[in-house]
């Protein structure tokens, strides 16, 4: 028997106003994109914005559905239309804001599992890491480097 150990490292920028000015751009329109998620159900609305290596914002909000597993997070719904409609783009950064509707949350909101797994899919594709920044709707932003930090020990191609 052996223990491994692995690091994880991320940033932690205090605010939105400590992102450089392109990164704080696209920061505030996934803040805007939030507004206009489909979530009637949880009220817990996701917006985010993908950046490809062609300079396309590609916008995403969580999309819910009555029978409630029918629905699709932000962060699948922008990297599957990016996938379709951009197949040789490469995804550079992805900017992820996630707040309930009547409230603002100040604590940065990791993508779940299933996104993370999405997402990993991509970086392997394309052969370069992504950029994952997260925030609530106000207050402290986490940026991970690659979705190797947001999700070690991932599943991929090699194992089929
Ligand atoms: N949601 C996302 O859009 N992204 C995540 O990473 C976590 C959760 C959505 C799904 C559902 O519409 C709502 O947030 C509550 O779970």
């Amino acid at each position: 028997m052996k223990q491994i150990s692995l690091t994880t490292n991320f940033t932690v920028f205090s605010s939105i106003d400590e992102l450089n000015s392109n990164d704080r751009e696209l920061m505030t329109q996934a803040l805007q994109f939030r507004k206009q998620a489909y979530a009637p159900y949880s009220k817990f609305q996701v917006g985010v914005a993908l950046l490809l290596d062609n300079g396309e914002v590609i916008k995403g909000t969580n999309q819910e559905n009555a029978a409630y597993p029918s629905g699709l997070c932000a962060e699948r719904v922008a990297i599957f239309y990016a996938g379709a409609n951009y197949p040789d783009a490469k995804v550079e950064k992805i900017f992820i804001s996630a707040s309930p509707i009547d409230r603002d949350l100040d604590k940065p909101i990791p993508p779940c599992g299933a996104c993370r797994q999405s997402i990993a899919e991509y970086e392997i594709k394309q052969e370069s890491s992504i950029e994952v920044f997260f925030m609530g709707a106000k207050g402290e932003i986490i940026k991970s480097d690659s979705l190797k930090d947001l999700l070690p020990l991932l599943f991929d191609k090699k194992y089929l």
